[in-house]
């Protein structure tokens, strides 16, 4: 039997490089792996939290859909869908929510990032709850996610034991799997991750070739001249170290003995080189799928019947262990 996976990002804007390694390209290689049984969804629902316009939520989950299925996700192999179109996962929040104690959301660093750049609202305070009722329906034994949701992920763990004590063995504690560059950084601030909020230290994946040249040329380097891995004494060059090691195939390792007494702008160049080598390819077949938006409604609409089906048998079983089914 195969084990469940499943993961998520949200529709608010363009991908950039730190979603990519730190997700969708592992999702891409886990799904090709033949081992887990892969669920993908676009969270619509966490992008409420950030009042989008209907026009731009509507454009917004197409163009992810079309991000997915250029990176390689593959409908035939994986359950690709929508969140709001499988109502039990709003419905399970809802369950767990009087399972989470405030103080545990509180606690949650990317609230109070958020809630200091947007105000907060309770959506935003709640939405680690909805991610966990995302995983437990799939009864998910992985997730691939980057390191800024391993806090989330915690309290899907938590949710899922606390259930099972109070009403019985129902949900599977998820365990994260991170990739080698789970924390990708700014480009002009190695001591920020990067996000889309900061767009010039950003590679987003459908920039032009010129533009991504561009941006790695700029991308701010350490003191010294040697290319060697050192996240502490050089955190910009590692940071450009790991995506080099991700996008060229390659390690780290032989990265530094490759540029042994070579600089940093022959290291810049070619890593723009590689860089845009790789997106290239994605870009072209995401222009491609942008110009059918009703095959991306079908594949999501296909997806998102698969999905609850599974999520509607598990919270029926929800609804059975609470005592709310007569
Ligand atoms: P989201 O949409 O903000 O980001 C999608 C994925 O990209 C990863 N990521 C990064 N990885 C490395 N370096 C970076 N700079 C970087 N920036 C973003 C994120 O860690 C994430 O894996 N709450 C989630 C979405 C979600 C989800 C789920 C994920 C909702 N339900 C269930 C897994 C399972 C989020 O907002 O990710």
């Amino acid at each position: 039997m195969k084990t469940p996976l499943v993961s998520g990002i949200q529709p608010t804007g363009r991908l950039h490089v730190g979603n990519y390694l730190g997700a969708l390209k592992n999702f891409v290689d886990l799904q090709n792996l033949g081992r887990y049984d892969c669920r993908f969804v676009i969270v619509d629902l966490h992008a409420l939290t950030e009042h989008i316009t209907q026009k731009e939520q509507r454009r917004n989950i197409l163009e992810l859909a079309a991000d997915f299925l250029a990176a390689g996700i593959d409908p035939k192999k994986s359950i690709f869908f929508q969140q709001s179109q499988v109502p039990a996962h709003a419905e399970l929040t809802w369950v767990l929510s009087s399972l989470t104690p405030m103080g545990e959301l509180n606690r949650m660093t990317q609230f109070k990032d958020k809630a200091d750049r947007h105000g907060a609202n309770v959506g935003l305070f709640t939405y680690p709850v909805l991610m966990a009722a995302d995983i437990l329906l799939y009864d998910s034994k992985v997730v691939p996610v980057g390191e800024d949701q391993l806090q989330h992920l915690e309290l899907a763990r938590t949710l899922a034991r606390k259930f099972n004590e109070r009403y019985g063995r129902t949900f599977v504690e998820p365990k994260p799997l991170l990739t080698e560059a789970p924390r990708v950084m700014n480009l002009l601030n190695p001591a920020k991750k990067m996000s889309k909020s900061d767009p010039n230290g950003c590679v987003f994946l459908d920039d032009e070739p010129n533009v991504v040249a561009n941006k790695v040329r700029r991308a701010v380097t350490d003191s010294g001249s040697e290319i060697i891995f050192d996240p502490v004494g050089k955190p910009a060059l590692a940071n450009l170290l790991r995506i080099y090691a991700a996008v060229g195939s390659t390690t780290v390792k032989r990265l530094e003995s490759r540029y042994r007494g070579v600089g940093y702008g022959t290291f810049k160049r070619e890593l723009g080189d590689v860089l845009v080598e790789h997106l290239a390819p994605m870009r072209e077949r995401k222009k491609k799928f942008m110009r059918d938006p009703a095959k991306l409604r079908r594949v999501l609409e296909r997806g998102s019947k698969q999905a609850n089906k599974i999520a509607g048998d598990k919270f029926a079983d929800v609804r059975k262990k609470l005592g709310l089914s007569l």
